[in-house]
């Protein structure tokens, strides 16, 4: 008889290096109200601006030509006026560019696997932050790169000149899974070991806006920008989203970066999938144009009260032999777990005994995992579900470190 499976021995190599997410199984989890949600990153649901979206859509529908421009493919490389008012905003954060410089992106995932696509080939070795977004490893690891991990230690990037990695990727403002951010001195080295290197840097902006506390830092665009005089002559691949200030579900991201990149970006998204949806780009303009240039006032009020909530609750619970990051931004806290503890155990105990979803921390590290380590949102539990969902972890810590 004739195995008609046989077409599993046929797929390409490269499959074998994209596992199944941890993130993605806690997601199932989002909806069961007995779990304290503290793994995912997603934005809460009462701070999606639901009444703009609304008045947005009844803007394009009442008006016929934008209606039927919205149900229409649109240009590769985006919408028109969502690219210009683009170029305003980015203006606004220091960075002059024109549209030739924008590209929109299905979110800035796509801008990973495009990026992915463009500069890796079997064995190439490109640079990261470690840990490091899970989402972006994912992407890059389906091309086959080695992995050579950027140091937090500054001091340490010297020896990196004749690494002849292809980019680094890195997220210098409040980095998923850490909290942190990189220091302004710290972007300046980095765009100095790119250009001693030759390599790109790809900046992933993502959390950008979600400042609480604390001065505004200059993207590392900017600052290459200031250096070069002119964004075409620069040397870095900058992406951000809408994601976490509108909503996830526009699936709306964009590039900023010189022409002759954003040109080979555009034909690889033609080729992937043609463009972004018009109507969720045209939604992203409405809502943006009113909102995002805005405080984001009682956005960054939830966050900030629901991240002071965690810091408290680890302060009060924690035995001295566990540390975390104090992030002035973003949705993740990074604990650091006592050495004998095994993060992977700690987070499926948590689970399956606590009812408290969080995230271990070795799968954000493309080589060398530290085992000891887990990740914790802020985003989508209230205060009190913080408190008590840090108390059930602390008393995990303690039974997993003195067993009775
Ligand atoms: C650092 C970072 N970059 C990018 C993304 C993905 O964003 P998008 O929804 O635009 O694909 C996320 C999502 O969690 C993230 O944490």
């Amino acid at each position: 008889v004739d195995d008609v499976r046989t077409w599993v021995s046929s797929y390409a190599p490269r499959i074998s290096r994209i596992s199944p997410s941890e993130i993605r199984e806690r997601m199932k989890l989002v909806g069961d109200r007995a779990m304290i949600q503290l793994g995912v990153g997603l934005p809460d649901p009462s701070v999606v601006p639901y009444e703009l979206l609304r008045e947005a859509s009844a803007a394009i529908f009442g008006d016929r030509e934008q209606a039927a421009a919205s149900m229409q493919y649109g240009p590769s490389e985006g919408y028109g006026p969502l690219r210009e008012w683009l170029v305003e905003y980015m203006r606004s954060l220091g960075v002059e560019c024109s549209t030739h410089n924008i590209m929109i992106v299905s979110g800035s995932q796509q801008a990973f696997d495009f990026l992915g696509k463009l500069f890796i080939a079997a064995g190439d070795t490109v640079m990261v932050q470690t840990p490091s977004f899970i989402g972006a490893l994912r992407a890059f690891d389906s091309y086959e790169p080695r992995y050579l991990m950027l140091p937090d230690d500054s001091g340490a990037w010297e020896s990196l000149d004749k690494a002849r990695a292809k980019f680094c990727y890195t997220s210098p403002d409040f980095r998923n899974p850490t909290g942190t951010c990189m220091s302004v001195g710290d972007r300046h080295k980095l765009l100095a070991l790119a250009r001693r290197s030759g390599m790109l840097v790809i900046e992933d902006a993502c959390y950008e806006k979600l400042r609480y506390d604390g001065a505004t830092i200059p993207s590392v665009l900017a600052l290459d920008i200031g250096a070069s005089g002119d964004i075409e002559r620069g040397r870095v691949c900058y992406t951000n989203t809408f994601s976490k200030t509108i909503s996830p579900s526009l699936r709306v991201g964009w590039v900023v970066a010189p022409s002759e990149l954003i040109q080979k970006l555009t034909l690889i998204k033609q080729a992937s999938d043609l463009a972004s949806s018009t109507f969720n780009q045209m939604l992203a303009l409405h809502v943006a144009s009113t909102y995002l240039l805005s405080p984001m006032q009682a956005m960054k009020r939830t966050y900030t009260e629901r991240r002071d909530a965690m810091l408290d609750a680890l302060r009060k619970h924690m035995p001295d032999s566990v540390t975390w990051t104090e992030p002035a931004g973003g949705l993740y806290v990074w604990l650091q777990l006592p050495p004998s503890m095994d993060g992977a155990e700690f987070a499926l105990r948590a689970l399956r005994d606590h009812s408290v979803s969080i995230i271990s921390g070795q799968s954000f590290f493309p080589v060398a995992p530290d085992r000891a380590t887990a990740r914790l949102s802020f985003s989508l539990a209230t205060p009190d579900e913080i408190g008590v969902g840090v108390a059930r972890l602390a008393q995990l810590v303690r039974q997993m470190i003195s067993p009775a």
